[in-house]
């Protein structure tokens, strides 16, 4: 990838402070009205010049699909994919979107399996992947088998802020034969920051040092509670694994992945 230099201020016609790489989010809920992401378009905006402002260059747009059919939501929120990409481009704003989604681990996202409408994170090998959420709780009694099968249909699942679950955050060799089965790990970066408190904090540092994440994205809802900030995960990530993995972490693992929506990303 690319290197980009640091700038104390926004350059050229598009805002936004590019770092020394261009972060890729694969986790950002910022399409407005659809889940717990931002209520209304200003505060979307606002939300997307603030990922900008941060040195998130391209961000994977994943709201919540759970308890309904996917079809028809994909529909719907494509729409207002189009229409955030419409005004972030008048604003000139630096941040590239995309659509995909996070899924409740449930009957629709089966459902969803079979019939092949499926919101795509990015690829992954040969895999075509998702990202999945379950409980704070503990995780899915029957989650190594539906890793299996999954995986026999080229679909490779990438579980949502593992660091969170408390049957985790117990102890991370929980998530082993899951990992050795193909599991993908997205880990919050503020929570590996310490942002999300201790016990969510150890649960990352674990799990990076076993080297069990695949990267780190910033899961940002809003501008105060959980905001669309990466660097803070990625010097942590830094101290406990080195600068090499960290950028990993944030930037070129990211964009393999996510390069099925934004191509430019391989050439750069
Ligand atoms: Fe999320």
């Amino acid at each position: 990838m690319r290197q980009r230099h640091a700038s104390p201020m926004p350059s050229g016609a598009r805002l936004g402070v590019a770092p020394m790489h261009p972060f890729v989010d694969l986790h950002l809920h910022a399409l407005p009205g659809v889940d717990n992401g931002p209520a209304s378009w200003s505060a979307a905006v606002q939300l997307c010049v603030q990922a900008a402002h941060n040195g998130i260059t391209h961000a994977v747009l994943t709201p919540h699909f759970r308890g309904k059919p996917y079809a028809e939501r994909i529909v719907r929120l494509s729409s207002r994919l189009i229409r955030l990409r419409e005004a972030l481009a008048e604003r000139g704003v630096a941040l590239d979107v995309a659509l995909a989604g996070e899924c409740r681990f449930d009957a629709f996202l089966h459902q969803a399996i079979q019939s092949g409408d499926l919101p795509w994170l990015g690829r992954w090998q040969d895999d075509y992947v998702i990202l999945v959420e379950c409980s704070d709780a503990r995780l899915p009694a029957k989650l190594l088998a539906a890793i299996e099968w999954m995986r026999a249909r080229h679909i490779r699942p990438m579980l949502a802020h593992p660091e969170r679950i408390r049957e985790v955050q117990a102890g991370v060799d929980v998530l082993a034969p899951l990992v050795q089965a193909g599991l993908l790990l997205q880990v919050d970066a503020d929570a590996l920051a310490g942002g999300c408190g201790p016990y969510a904090q150890e649960a990352a540092r674990a799990l990076g040092r076993r080297g069990w994440i695949t990267v780190l994205a910033s899961n940002a809802h809003d501008l105060v509670r959980q905001p669309p900030r990466i660097e803070p995960g990625r010097i942590a990530a830094a101290e406990l694994l080195g600068e090499a993995e960290s950028w990993q972490l944030v930037a070129h693992r990211p964009a393999r992945i996510a390069a099925m929506h934004f191509p430019a990303l391989l050439q750069a």
